[in-house]
């Protein structure tokens, strides 16, 4: 093995998601294991570029579209501006985000097929396939339906039957008959192109390079070496794939071939290298917030520049295409193959149950951070439960709150609370010196830190946070033999006390820059409070250091509400028609959108709240609506909110109402609360406050 440079390269992606529906927790699961890695190189300073996108094309995005009445691209736009509220809710940090429908994927995706061609690896065959003569298109497998020829059952896909489990090719089906239009499918010939991996050429590259040590997990390469496998009839192994879909089709035209397109799986990892390159073009590789990922490099030099590690995080369904088409189109259109694809298992819930939304088992991510569950929670307890294997992760809600509650929060935090109020109150947040017990255990920790970023690298991130807790416990059997809420009340045990203090806190400092990956926002709050340049597996070995003035402690995060989390698997309510009139009054009478276009609603940042005096209802806020200015706006919601509660939150205002003057001055707008008719039978009053990624001045359409 040849020794690893010491500013490492890398190019990092997740599995790119289908446009045609919003991140489920399984996408938020996977994205949240490449980013912990992700943040884990960054804090040992390499390059990282790490990079998404959504998959664009294929005939069900452009079915759906159809069916909303939007241009395909109009469908896509439309899924990929919801992306950033997740994205940024779970702090999940791509560096870019693309289309494989953007232009360089079209230019690559394209020169990459002529490369295969070049090399003698593409085959055109005419095949027969199932056409729909109403819509005058061939009918995906997914989208021609009917009996099973198996057992008989009604209403079967094209490739399997749910029923009994049978897989069949779509023209077995009995009466088989078109999920689009409902008519008979006919049978039509036409020419499909196909990517040569039958060659004896690609099987021989594949063996070599699924086998690379460190390339891939034992068990993925098990499968592979099934799927490669002929049987005694020479049999099985690695066939042709088709790679051509008949317009109309929603995707890249391939060249020479009039109304052909790539088949969605062609140009989708091609996705990878059209965001990089993208990043790239946008500057941003050059001038990115990481200092340590700045290049001055182009796409190009990047992409050919060996030292560059391509890592792929992907879940376990699309293995294939990862491992077998992805690298053979790569290599054999001379471009540099990735250096390792890691592969996780599917998220399940209570012991093994799939997630389903209808049962009320699923997790809405959405619904997660409404709730206002904190992100990092989820961050964490996946992170405890995530292992390199290719095994499912179960999310079990009392596991959850255990974790959070008695680990995160009893151990780690517990540490800084313990030794914070005494660092301020008794010796203004100066470090003292460390004598040598101290010393022991802070060096413990820091002789620990290299170990588990390994940990972390290699993906046994449960495993480190194990370990990271075994710390965390040492830290805490030692605040419990030196008791400082004895030693305080000792007279003439100062020095002990700033000592051992001092001790925890440059112990809590350590575990931070352990658990950073998995808790950034948290991570940033602790180097905040401790004064400290952002934490790094380099600086976190060398302590504060006595005389190192620390800021003021603020509860650095709360404690899982039971009651939060039974809500989030609450079955979705169902409307019941008839109901009586909604929170007390009917729905008023209709408008038009242009009625609606008068009102201004802006997302507003609340800057300043205090106490009317005079008044037990108000409150006076002061709003950031993204002006350049502020505005006082006074609002009656006293009765729910404590001023403190509501700065630095999000709300909603009408912008555009003329100011009314008050007996307390005059209101500049009005905040947006919710409340029932008959205030005395439904007491309370609900400030609205939007979802994360809202920035203050947004206008609400
Ligand atoms: O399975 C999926 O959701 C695909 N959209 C994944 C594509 S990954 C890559 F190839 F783009
Ligand atoms: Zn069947």
């Amino acid at each position: 093995m040849t020794a690893r440079p010491e500013k490492r390269r890398f190019f990092v992606t997740t599995a790119l998601p289908y446009a045609n529906g919003h991140f489920h927790i399984g996408h938020i699961m996977e994205y949240i294991q490449a980013d912990i890695w992700v943040r884990m190189q960054r804090m040992h300073g390499h390059e990282v570029h790490f990079v998404g996108a959504d998959d664009a094309h294929g005939a069900p995005i452009m079915i759906a579209a159809e069916k909303a009445g939007k241009t395909p691209q109009q469908f896509v736009a439309d899924i990929a501006a919801g992306r950033a509220q997740y994205l940024d809710g779970f702090h999940i940090k791509f560096d870019n985000w693309h289309s494989t429908d953007g232009p360089e994927n079209h230019e690559l995706a394209q020169s990459i097929y002529l490369g295969l061609k070049a090399n003698g690896l593409i085959s055109t065959k005419t095949i027969e396939q199932f056409f729909d003569p109403e819509k005058n298109m061939f009918l995906p497998d997914r989208f021609i339906k009917g009996e099973c020829p198996k057992c008989g059952a009604k209403d079967q896909y094209g490739d399997s039957c749910e029923s009994c489990g049978a897989v069949y090719a779509p023209t077995e089906l009995k009466n088989p008959y078109s999920a689009l239009s409902g008519a008979t499918p006919v049978l039509r010939s036409s020419e499909h192109y196909f990517f040569k991996l039958s060659d004896p050429r690609c099987l021989e590259f594949l063996e070599n390079w699924t086998s690379e040590p460190g390339r891939l997990q034992p068990e993925v390469l098990n499968k592979i070496k099934e799927w490669f496998a002929k049987d005694e009839h020479g049999h099985g192994g690695l066939g042709d794939w088709d790679i051509s879909r008949d317009a109309p089709y929603f995707g890249i035209e391939i060249p020479d071939a009039p109304g052909k397109y790539f088949y969605v799986w062609l140009d989708a990892p091609i996705g990878y290298l059209a965001s990089l390159k993208n990043h790239f073009a946008k500057g941003q590789a050059a001038n990115h917030w990481h200092p340590e990922s700045r290049t001055t490099q182009s796409y190009d030099e990047f992409v050919a520049d060996p030292a560059v590690e391509q890592v792929h995080f992907i879940g376990k369904d699309i293995t294939y295409f990862h491992t077998l088409f992805w690298p053979a189109m790569l290599h054999f259109s001379g471009r540099k193959t990735p250096t390792q694809v890691n592969v996780h298992g599917f998220i399940t819930v209570n012991g093994g149950e799939k997630m389903s939304k209808s049962r009320g088992t699923g997790i809405d991510p959405l619904r997660y951070l409404s709730l206002g569950l904190n992100p990092e929670w989820l961050r964490y307890y996946l992170a405890a439960k995530l292992n390199s294997r290719v095994e499912d992760v179960d999310f079990n809600p009392d596991d959850f709150v255990a974790r959070v509650n008695s680990d995160l929060i009893g151990k780690y935090i517990n540490i800084a609370s313990r030794a914070a109020g005494f660092m301020a109150k008794r010796f203004a947040g100066r470090l003292g010196a460390i004598s040598p017990d101290g010393e022991a255990l802070l060096d413990s920790l820091q002789q620990a830190v290299p170990g588990i970023a390994e940990l972390l690298a290699e993906r046994e991130y449960g495993k480190a946070i194990r370990e990271t807790m075994a710390l965390a416990d040492r830290v805490n059997e030692y605040v419990d033999q030196n008791k400082p809420w004895e030693l305080a009340k000792q007279p003439g045990m100062d020095a002990r006390l700033h000592d051992v203090c001092t001790t925890c806190i440059e112990c809590f400092r350590v575990l931070t820059a352990l658990l950073k990956p998995v808790l950034p926002a948290l991570a940033a709050q602790v180097e905040a409070f401790l004064r400290c340049p952002p934490l790094t597996y380099a600086n976190a070995t060398t302590p504060l250091g006595a005389g190192h003035t620390i800021g003021v402690y603020q509860h650095l995060m709360q404690r899982v509400d039971v009651k939060l989390l039974e809500a989030l698997f609450e079955p979705p309510a169902t409307p019941e028609p008839d109901q009586p009139a909604p929170g007390g009054e009917p729905i008023a009478e209709t408008i038009s959108i242009d009625d609606f276009a008068k009102v201004d609603l802006r997302i507003a940042r609340i800057e300043a709240c205090e106490p009317v005096e005079g008044s037990t209802k108000l409150l006076r806020l002061t709003l950031d609506v993204g002006e350049g200015r502020t505005r006082n706006v006074f609002s009656g919601i006293a009765s729910m909110y404590k001023p403190e509660d509501l700065v630095g939150k999000l709300t909603v205002m009408v912008a555009n109402l003329a100011p009314r003057k008050m007996k307390f001055g005059v209101s500049e707008g009005m905040v947006l609360a919710a409340s029932h008719a008959d205030e005395k039978a439904h007491p309370g009053i609900y400030v609205l406050h939007p979802w994360p990624g809202a920035q203050p001045g947004m206008r609400i359409h």
